[in-house]
C-alpha cells in the first residue's frame, strides 16, 4: 500500500506536466482525490492492513493526500498566472501611440445659415415663430390673395395632401397664422421647410425659407429697405451693393425682388451671376390690404412689410456650392467642410 500511495503521487505529478488548463487540473483532482478517486480506492483496503501498521500508513496517506492537493493547487495557480500574463501581454496598451480623436458632429450648412439669419433679425427685435408645414389652402394661398386661377396653385408646383390641404409652398402661411392670432404691432421671423414639385441642380422638392414680416401703423417701404440692407450687409459684406427690382407677389404691393452685387466678379459678370453682375436673393414688399382684410383687420388700420429668403440659395452663394442636392445627400465628406 505504501508503494501504491507513493506511485499515486508520482502519477499525479507526471500527469500535471501535460496539463494546460485549470479545467484539466480539476479533472485530475476528481480522478485522484475525489470520492470515487484513486486515493479513496487505496484507502478502502486499509481494513486488510495489519492493525499495527495502520497508524503509519494512515499518516502517510494523509501526507500524500496533502502533497497531491498541493501539487494540484500549485499547477492550477501557475496556469492561472500564465494566463494572466498572456492577457497582459496581448492587451497591452501602447500609450506612446497618438490618440484617436472622437468623431465630432458639425452643424449642417443650412442650420448655420439659418442661425446666422435669425441672429441678424433678432438684433432688430424680430421674434422667431414657426408654422405648420401641412396647411389648409386658405393659409398657403387664399388668404394671401392668390386668385383662384393663379399658376402657383397649379398641381405642378404644389403637393396636395387632400382637396383643401397642401404641403406649404412657402413660409408666407405663417403671416396669416400670426396675423389671425395677434394684434399688431409685431415683427416676426419664421424659418422653416417648404415644398414644391420641382427638382434640378438648383431646385429641391423640399427646401427652406425664412419669412420676415412687420405690421404696425405707418410702416414705410424705406423701413423695409433699411431692414433688408442691414440683413445683406451682415450676411455678405458691409459694402455689398443692393438693388430693388419691381416684381409681383399676390400678397404684397408694391413688390420687389432684391439683388446683391455679385461678390464673385464684383459686378463684372461671371457664370454664377449669369453675366448680370447681380444675384437675386429674396422677394419682398408691402403687405397687400387684401391680406389684412382676409385675417380680419380693417384694411386701412395697419401697414406692414414682408420678405422671404431662400436659405439654400443663400448657403449656395455663401459657400460656393453649385448643386442643391448636396445639402440633402448627407455625404459626410461634404458636411464635414462646414
Ligand atoms: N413667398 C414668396 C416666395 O416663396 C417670397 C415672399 C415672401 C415675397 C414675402 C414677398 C414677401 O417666393
Amino acid at each position: 500500500m505504501r508503494e501504491q500511495l507513493l506511485a499515486l503521487k508520482e502519477e499525479v505529478s507526471k500527469a500535471l506536466g501535460s496539463v494546460t488548463t485549470e479545467q484539466e487540473v480539476d479533472q485530475l483532482r476528481t480522478r485522484y482525490l475525489g470520492r470515487k478517486g484513486s486515493l479513496t480506492q487505496i484507502l478502502r483496503r486499509m481494513k486488510d492492513v495489519p492493525e499495527e501498521e495502520r497508524p503509519v500508513l494512515g499518516n502517510l496517506a494523509n501526507q500524500i493526500k496533502q502533497e497531491v492537493a498541493g501539487l494540484l493547487d500549485g499547477r492550477r495557480a501557475q496556469i492561472r498566472d500564465e494566463e494572466r500574463q498572456r492577457k497582459v501581454r496581448e492587451e497591452r496598451i501602447d500609450i506612446s501611440l497618438p490618440g484617436r480623436r472622437p468623431l465630432r458632429g458639425a452643424y449642417h450648412p443650412l442650420t448655420l445659415v439659418t442661425r446666422e439669419i435669425i441672429a441678424v433679425f433678432q438684433g432688430m427685435g424680430f421674434e422667431v415663430v414657426e408654422g405648420p408645414e401641412i396647411d389648409l389652402d386658405f393659409y398657403n394661398f387664399e388668404a394671401l390673395n392668390f386668385p383662384r386661377d393663379h399658376p402657383a396653385r397649379d398641381m405642378q408646383d404644389t403637393f396636395y395632401v387632400a382637396e383643401d390641404v397642401v404641403l406649404r409652398t412657402h413660409t408666407s402661411n405663417v403671416q396669416i397664422h400670426t396675423m389671425k392670432a395677434r394684434t399688431p404691432p409685431f415683427r416676426v421671423l419664421a424659418p422653416g421647410t417648404v415644398y414644391r414639385c420641382d427638382s434640378d441642380t438648383t431646385h429641391s422638392p423640399m427646401f427652406h425659407q425664412v419669412e420676415g414680416f412687420l405690421v404696425d401703423r405707418d410702416v414705410s417701404f424705406a423701413q423695409l429697405k433699411g431692414v433688408l440692407a442691414v440683413f445683406c450687409q451682415a450676411l455678405f459684406s458691409p459694402d455689398v451693393p443692393l438693388r430693388f427690382r419691381p416684381s409681383f407677389f399676390p400678397f404684397t404691393e408694391p413688390s420687389a425682388e432684391v439683388d446683391i452685387g455679385c461678390f464673385l466678379c464684383r459686378g463684372a459678370g461671371c457664370r454664377v451671376c449669369s453675366q448680370t453682375g447681380w444675384l437675386e436673393i429674396l422677394g419682398a414688399g408691402m403687405i397687400h390690404p387684401e391680406v389684412f382684410k382676409s385675417v380680419g383687420y380693417h384694411r386701412d388700420a395697419y401697414t406692414g412689410f414682408a420678405f422671404g429668403v431662400g436659405i439654400e440659395r443663400i448657403a449656395m452663394l455663401k459657400y460656393g456650392i453649385d448643386d442643391i442636392r448636396l445639402f440633402f445627400e448627407n455625404d459626410q465628406r461634404f458636411l464635414r467642410q462646414f
